[in-house]
């Protein structure tokens, strides 16, 4: 039975669709069976940033009721399973966002994750993503804006049954202004899992529709996100220096 997670934040452009891309992928790569699905019927991101545009059945055509969920599964980066969600208006007018629930529930059986990426906002189609989630993973900014719109996430979140795994801090500069890691923890009442710079090479990754934890698996962002991946696992991960070069050996041990 798959744990559904869904990847919000409240703000836009926190970093959700690249941390639902990239953990999905680092998951996979660890060989669990992961599943992501772009929730963002209305601004579809996810297949742009995996390179994988103009999938010919969405998530969108699902939620019609014109074709069946498996039809839009795609074999995406290191094994991981895409669900795109299609950007064309005709078919967001058509598409019927309470049908993901039932959506999903055909999902369950066929991988360990699920990971939903959802929009920015507390409009419809972020509840419907919540409310099918057994967990939620706030993404934040160490900015106050970021952190309020994320607690209004983490309270709408809580009441429709979504327990909160823990909150990501992306994009970390270490400038004095920003909040740090122990505030937001007491703000947001939960565990800050993960704490992601500011890395170039993410917004690179972007632009050539890779994967930056496949791109370059030892710049400090992809290390950050294979923590991540591994403490949501339950695995040790270990991202080493040997030699003289950087070479990068991940190392899982499974924790009992
Ligand atoms: N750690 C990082 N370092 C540098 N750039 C980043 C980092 N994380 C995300 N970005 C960049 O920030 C921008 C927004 O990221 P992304 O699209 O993942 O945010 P989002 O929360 O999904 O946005 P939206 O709310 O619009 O869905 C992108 O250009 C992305 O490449
Ligand atoms: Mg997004």
């Amino acid at each position: 039975m798959a744990r559904v997670m869904c990847i919000a934040s409240g703000k836009g452009g926190t970093g959700k669709t690249t941390i639902a891309a990239n953990l999905g992928v680092a998951l996979s790569k660890m060989g669990r069976e992961t599943i992501v699905l772009d929730a963002d019927i209305t601004l579809a991101n996810l297949e742009l940033i995996l390179g994988m545009e103009g999938l010919p059945v969405t998530l969108q055509n699902v939620l019609a009721g014109e074709a069946e969920i498996s039809e839009a599964i795609y074999n995406g980066p290191a094994g991981v399973k895409v669900i795109p969600a299609g950007i064309s208006l005709e078919g967001l007018r058509k598409a019927n966002p309470d049908r993901l629930e039932d959506v999903l529930y055909t999902l369950l059986d066929m991988a360990e994750f699920i990971i939903l990426d959802a929009p920015a906002g507390l409009e419809k189609s972020v509840i419907v993503a919540l409310a099918a989630s057994d967990e939620v993973l706030l993404v934040v900014n160490p900015e106050i804006a970021s952190i309020t719109d994320a607690l209004k996430t983490k309270y709408v979140a809580e009441k429709l049954g979504a327990r909160t795994l823990g909150i990501v801090v992306n994009r970390v500069t270490r400038l004095s202004v920003e909040i740090a890691k122990k505030e937001i923890e007491t703000i947001l009442e939960g565990r800050v899992l993960a704490v992601i710079p500011e890395d170039s090479e993410v917004r690179k990754a972007a632009a050539f529709g890779q994967p930056v934890v496949l791109r370059n698996p030892k710049c400090s962002a992809s290390k950050a996100i294979y923590e991540l991946a591994g403490k949501i696992a339950g695995v040790e991960v270990k991202v080493e220096e040997e030699g003289r070069g950087f070479r990068r050996l991940l190392s899982f041990f499974r924790r009992r």
